[in-house]
């Protein structure tokens, strides 16, 4: 009796034990279960990726403070390809650039503009995205029909942009009818309560601004005599050829597979011409 009853333990001990190893997804010979399943060949350190995260449709936060966006989906399906991690960071606009002189970030992605001023601080991978300047005007407001119609007019831009580059040659760099803010939301936010009475920013994303704020009772004006083409890259530390590379790489071989348009129908819902 006692000795049946021992060996029942034992059995029980036993096939606990047996079951305990079934539940681990392999029999393994070692027994450091806390050792990560490696996936070796491309196990680097992640890119630490800047993004100014208040620009949607391109990169913004979701409710759990995600970031997300077409850029974020561009850069991850270009990581996937190019065989390196990225994780992203919320980096204000005001200097952004800086960070990737000082190593604080390798990359920077925020529907950035290529310009010569810029590549003369920074690289640029190939264009990604083309967009134009549109501006937005405030509820009411009747007599902009063009960009030469915002002389006398009070107009916000995000600092540092394209937009604030714009308009400074029309209105001059020190006017006071300028009025620039840290993000582009902000500055439509002060249009919709008739701060300014213009906002001059790029395509996208005033466009998504308006879509999601129908009620503000703002509009838009196009002015392709005014505002030329810009095409978005993506930045890295000028002289960094070797991820400037693997990011080309990268883009070229989803703009070939076709992700790059499925990543831009999932935004943009139209195909992207040329
Ligand atoms: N394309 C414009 C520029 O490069 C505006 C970009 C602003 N991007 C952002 N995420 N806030 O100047």
């Amino acid at each position: 009796m006692k000795f049946s009853r021992r060996k029942l333990l034992m059995a029980l001990v036993a096939s606990a034990f047996v079951a305990a190893c079934g539940k681990s997804a392999e029999p393994k010979p070692a027994d450091n279960a806390a050792a990560p399943a490696a996936p070796a060949a491309t196990e680097t350190r992640a890119y630490v990726v800047g993004t100014d995260a208040a620009y949607a449709p391109f990169e913004f936060e979701n409710e759990k403070k995600e970031v997300q966006g077409f850029d974020i989906d561009v850069l991850t399906a270009i990581a996937e390809k190019a065989g390196i991690q990225v994780k992203f960071v919320n980096t204000p606009w005001e200097g952004i650039f800086a960070t990737l002189d000082q190593g604080d970030r390798d990359i920077v992605i925020s529907a950035v503009t290529i310009t010569d001023e810029r590549k003369q601080s920074m690289d640029f991978t190939e264009p990604y995205f083309e967009a134009r300047q549109l501006i937005a005007i405030g509820k009411g407001v009747t007599d902009i029909k063009t960009f030469n119609d915002l002389k006398g007019k009070k107009v916000g831009v995000q600092t540092g942009t394209t937009g604030d580059e714009v308009i400074q040659k029309l209105l001059g760099k020190t006017s006071e009818d300028i009025k620039r803010f840290e993000s582009t939301p902000l500055a439509m936010k002060e249009l919709e309560s008739g701060g300014v009475q213009a906002v001059v920013a790029d395509n996208g994303v005033v466009i998504n601004y308006l879509q999601n704020n129908a009620s503000a009772g703002l509009s838009l004006i196009e002015d392709n005599q005014s505002f030329t083409p810009e095409f978005y890259g993506i930045a890295v530390k000028k002289g960094n050829a070797e991820l400037l590379g693997k990011l080309n790489e990268g883009l070229k071989a989803i703009k070939a597979d076709g992700t790059y348009d499925k990543i831009y129908a999932k935004w943009f819902g139209e195909k992207k011409a040329g």
